[in-house]
């Protein structure tokens, strides 16, 4: 199955999940397409030096089916991972893709999750809302922010000593471990193409 990533940011675990297939091609997925809504990101430099085709897509582009469908169908995109990607995915790609897109988000959804809450400012709200524990959600993916179906969670303690950036570290090394192997379990079950 090929699949495309789509990100917005730093793209750590775009990059993860690359070099997870590569020295898996047993698991038979291939990360064809990395879509990026913000030029310059760091995503497209980590992508590119791995020679995953980048595309930079606008807010416009991601709205158009028109500019969208025929993109993902041109490099026979069978899902679509979003890995720190900020923007609300369309209807038209949600239905079209229905079971086939999955979202990771940094926290134990439904907890800290909906519009403004991404990356750091996730662990800020988990810190000062005194949590004594916190986690991250790997779900299926609807037209609203952090809703749809959850596939994996798993929790880490946190402690009064602990600051937003020793959580997120801490995040990410959950999300380098769990990621991909949660996406290869979810797309084990399906058929490769739409
Ligand atoms: C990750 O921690 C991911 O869970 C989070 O953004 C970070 C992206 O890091 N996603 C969200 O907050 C989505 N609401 P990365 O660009 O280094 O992969």
């Amino acid at each position: 199955m090929k699949i495309a990533i789509f990100a917005s940011g730093n793209g750590s675990n775009a990059e993860n999940i690359i070099r997870y297939f590569r020295a898996r091609a047993a698991e038979g997925i291939e990360v064809a397409l990395v879509v990026c809504n913000r030029p310059g990101a760091m995503v497209i430099s980590r992508a590119s030096a791995l020679g995953v085709p980048v595309a930079t897509v606008s807010a416009a582009d991601l709205r158009s089916p028109d500019t969208i469908l025929p993109l993902l169908d041109g490099y026979g995109i069978g899902a679509i991972i979003l890995a720190g990607f900020l923007q609300i995915v369309p209807s038209f790609i949600t239905a079209r893709y229905a079971g086939r897109i999955l979202n990771i988000h940094p926290s134990l959804l439904p907890r800290f999750g909906g519009k403004g809450m991404y990356g750091r400012h996730v662990h800020e709200a988990v810190v000062a809302s005194g949590a004594s524990e916190t986690g991250i959600t790997v779900h299926h993916v609807t037209e609203r922010y952090d809703e749809g179906a959850i596939v994996f969670q798993t929790s880490i303690p946190v402690s009064p000593e602990d600051t937003p950036g020793t959580v997120e570290a801490r995040i990410h090394e959950l999300e380098r471990i769990h990621f991909p192997r949660v996406i290869a379990e979810t797309l084990r079950r399906l058929p490769d193409n739409l």
